[in-house]
């Protein structure tokens, strides 16, 4: 059995403090590892070491729901290509209106996005008039989302066309035009265009640049920045951009991308894309309630937002996969004028996800001066045995991961979203939803039932867990991983927490 909160209210620290009785010490925000226990050197000990988890999943079984409804075109950005506005960038990572949607019956109030991405959610929610915050650290989604209100708001399919014309007309001049006008690339980008999409490049920075309408150069340069991939020898594929062996650069495959888009012709269609989606935008936003887009880290804007505001999340964080979104990104970034400097600023302040992210300890310290929030967070994280048992099988085997960050990686992945969650429990009304969108993982073989950690971390911190829904087909782990400890299907889940309280 679990043991909910008893007194329908956000839990109070000193009741924390109370329950927390084998809590680590508070001043870390890293769990404790215990040491290895001799369990851990034959089969039979191993499986001991799964106790934890096994009854974790006991206590959960009866809310672990298969449905069939949620395909995996749902909460994927498939379900998305043929929407207005949305479709305009390939955000792979994104969610499908249509789950959105049907989340929305789920609570009213105000809706939130954390992790907001291109802005499904609260598009999705200001179209059906409600209310809407979304976070994003990234300004790639950021901007594409305001692209489309703006289209939405302020612009006629004729003022698209009319702008787009001559932007594509400079394009075509074939002018040469000064160095600083060049695509400002990073390490990473070096190489990604022949040479003629760079000269086409230049000349459409240029003509970008003397455009005097604030709102149509943002929803131009959004244009241009959505092509970038088509254009390129690269592809978002897995974790990394996958290149193309025309590109010049060293390369372990010989992949070739197939027909790589011109620049000029890539980006009409873009236009005419963005032209058609005019009214269908207009229908869509106008008269209604205009989102609010904030970038910036969750870790820290979430707690600038007013306590008790919000009814219902729906957010996907990024998993605990190593996926590496600046990368994936680097692109757009570059093109947004990001430098190596600003890069690695970028991957630091992500939520921990990858091998390269560092502990965000002090910087969580510094910006959540004598918080409440975080110390609840840090308490509700420590007391969570079946986490503690994976971070302790994981150091049992140190020696033997293809990288021993993974480690640090999965810790600090959850110590973060303690605290998205525990922010989450603050800004929830009484009887509010949070809906989730996320993949469990797998480390040398050690699963880890992400939806099971959160969900009951969640219920330290004052939600009920309602259900956690499972797609039919979950994910198989990772091909490097496939080889060694075989095939194991992954769960992919969207759980649902409620706020309890009066
Ligand atoms: C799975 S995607 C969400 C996509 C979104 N549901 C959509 O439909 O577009 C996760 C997002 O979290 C963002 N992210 C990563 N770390 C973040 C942080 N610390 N604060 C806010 N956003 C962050 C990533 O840039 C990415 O866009």
């Amino acid at each position: 059995m679990k043991d909910y909160p008893t007194d329908n209210q956000l839990l109070s620290e000193s009741e924390l403090m109370g329950q927390a009785t084998t809590a680590m010490p508070l001043q870390t925000v890293t769990l404790h590892v215990p040491s290895v226990s001799p369990r851990h050197t034959n089969g039979a000990a191993l499986e001991a070491s799964n106790f934890e988890r096994g009854a974790l999943l006991e206590d959960y079984r009866e809310l672990l729901v298969i449905r069939p409804e949620l395909t995996r075109k749902i909460v994927s950005y498939q379900g998305n290509k043929a929407q207005p506005g949305l479709r305009w960038m390939r955000y792979k990572e994104g969610f499908s209106t249509a789950l959105v949607k049907s989340a929305l019956r789920k609570a009213d109030g105000p809706v939130l996005d954390p992790f907001g991405g291109i802005g499904t959610t609260s598009l999705t929610a200001a179209a059906s008039g409600r209310p809407s915050y979304s976070l994003e650290l990234l300004p790639v989604g950021i901007r594409c989302a305001k692209a489309i209100t703006l289209v939405a708001s302020s612009f006629s399919r004729s003022d698209i066309e009319a702008c787009g014309e001559a932007l594509l007309k400079a394009v075509r001049k074939g002018r040469k035009v000064d160095s600083k006008f060049c695509f400002p690339h990073v390490p990473i980008t070096q190489l990604a265009f022949p040479e003629e999409t760079e000269e086409a490049i230049a000349r459409t920075r240029y003509a970008l640049d003397g455009i005097a309408n604030p709102d149509m150069q943002l929803v131009l340069d959004v244009a241009c920045m959505s092509v970038l991939e088509d254009v390129s020898y690269t592809r978002k594929d897995g974790q990394y951009l996958r290149w193309d062996y025309r590109s010049g650069r060293s390369l372990k495959a010989h992949w070739h991308k197939g027909e790589v888009a011109k620049f000029d012709d890539a980006l009409q269609n873009r236009l005419e894309e963005i032209a058609t989606d005019t009214d269908a935008l207009k229908a869509l936003y106008d008269g209604k309630p205009e989102p609010v887009f904030i970038q910036g880290s969750a870790l820290n804007k979430l707690a600038t937002l007013k306590g008790r505001s919000i009814g219902l999340t729906i957010t996907s964080p990024p998993y605990a996969n190593r996926y590496d979104y600046t990368r994936t990104y680097a692109l757009e970034l570059a093109w947004l004028g990001y430098d190596k400097t600003a890069f690695s600023r970028l991957r630091q302040k992500m939520l921990t996800a990858t091998v390269e992210n560092r502990s965000k300890e002090t910087w969580l310290a510094q910006t959540h001066p004598n918080s409440g929030t975080l110390r609840k967070a840090r308490i509700a994280v420590e007391k969570q045995a079946a986490l503690r048992e994976v971070i302790a099988s994981l150091d049992a085997v140190r020696t033997s991961l293809n990288n021993p960050q993974i480690i640090r990686l999965v810790t600090n992945y959850f110590c973060e979203m303690g605290l998205v969650i525990a922010e989450l429990a603050r800004l929830t009304i009484p009887g509010g939803r949070v809906v989730m969108v996320n993949d469990n993982v797998q480390y040398h073989g050690e699963e880890i039932p992400v939806d099971l950690i959160l969900s009951e971390i969640a219920e330290t911190l004052g939600f009920e867990c309602e259900e956690i829904s499972v797609l039919r087909c979950g994910k198989g782990n990772a091909s490097q991983q496939m080889g060694r400890f075989g095939r194991r299907e992954l769960r992919k889940c969207v759980y649902r927490w409620k706020m309890l309280g009066a």
